[in-house]
């Protein structure tokens, strides 16, 4: 058998990520949640795997030349992921991000090498709370850098390599590592890139496999309601955006909400019972799979997806003041 050998760089140690069964946080449930340990990506979030996608697609129909500038609005998790692709293959890259999100994240785009413009929120916004108002301005300074400086934009929310990274290794990866025996996904929407990829390998290898949207309570426009709390506290995505080009909706066979409570008492739950240290987001996905459990999946295995590493929200109050 070939002995494994020391990857080229940091792109090739993306992906191939563990699964784990969070066996504890569901005793006395009926069923099975399957965890994808996406914060142990160089970067600590899945979106590694859509940066090294985006840049090598883009490369492949010669759409990128050596050196280019490359921008991209982001809530840092896909900027950490650009700075370390771009900078081992040597583009210069602006992260374009807003004040709301951690501090965290700008400091570790600024060490691995990206320029960060930070952009101001809306006056009436709240820091730690980026609503759809707030990532609109970061939208408009994003294409103006992109315009002045002749670069490529990475564009999350439109390019299909967003897609491509999960349909073509997330998904396929997950399958492999559980044997093919998944009933339900269930995934927080951002770009809904993650969603759209690994439903669609999921439903190739079995259309049964049930498919869900998470959304934060208050924010829930994909599932048509009216937005009544644009600022949740759940970084990374609910930015109540009625369109997200990537999700197609034959692949979605609900909607789940979850309050801003709720995502933290389980990625805090995740931290002490599982010790799986985690964001948010990946709080609200573990959140929806449990609340599938007890109702509509009773039985089921559900799997989802550990977006980024609790480290990334030390200076927010998700750690602060346990019981
Ligand atoms: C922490 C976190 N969770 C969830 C998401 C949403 O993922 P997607 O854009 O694939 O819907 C993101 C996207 O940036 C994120 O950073």
């Amino acid at each position: 058998m070939a002995q494994p050998q020391p990857y080229p760089s940091a792109i090739e140690a993306i992906g191939e990520t563990p699964v784990v069964e969070l066996s504890r946080l569901t005793r006395g449930l009926e069923g099975r949640i399957l965890a994808k340990l996406e914060y142990l990506n160089p970067g600590f979030s899945k979106k590694d795997r859509i940066a090294r996608q985006i840049i090598e697609d883009a490369e492949a129909v010669g759409l990128l030349t050596p050196r280019q500038t490359i921008v991209e609005l982001t809530s840092g998790n896909t900027g950490t992921g650009l700075a370390i692709v771009c900078g081992i293959k040597g583009y210069h890259f602006v992260a374009v991000m807003s004040r709301g999100n951690s501090l965290e994240r700008a400091r570790m785009m600024s060490a691995l090498g990206a320029e960060v413009v930070l952009v101001d929120q809306m006056p009436d916004s709240i820091p730690g709370q980026v609503s759809g108002g707030d990532l609109a301005l970061v939208e408009e300074a994003a294409q103006r850098i992109t315009a002045e400086r002749a670069a490529f934009r990475a564009d999350q929310f439109r390019q299909p390599g967003n897609f491509r990274a999960h349909y073509l290794h997330t998904g396929p990866e997950y399958l492999r590592q559980s044997g093919g025996r998944i009933d339900a996904f269930c995934d927080f929407a951002g770009t809904g890139g993650s969603f759209a990829g690994c439903a669609a390998a999921f439903k190739d290898h079995d259309p049964a496999i049930q498919c869900f949207v998470v959304e934060p309570e208050g924010a829930a426009v994909l599932a048509g309601e009216p937005v009544s709390h644009p600022g949740h506290r759940i970084q990374g995505g609910g930015y109540a955006m009625p369109d997200l080009p990537l999700v197609r909706p034959e692949h979605v066979d609900g909607y789940l909400k979850v309050s801003d409570e709720e995502a933290i008492l389980a990625a805090r739950r995740l931290a002490r019972e599982e010790g799986i240290f985690a964001g948010f987001s990946s709080g609200a996905n573990v959140a929806a799979a449990l609340r599938l459990l007890a109702g509509p999946c009773r039985g089921a295995t559900v799997a989802v997806l550990i977006n980024d590493s609790g480290l990334k929200y030390l200076s927010t109050d998700l750690w602060e003041d346990l019981p």
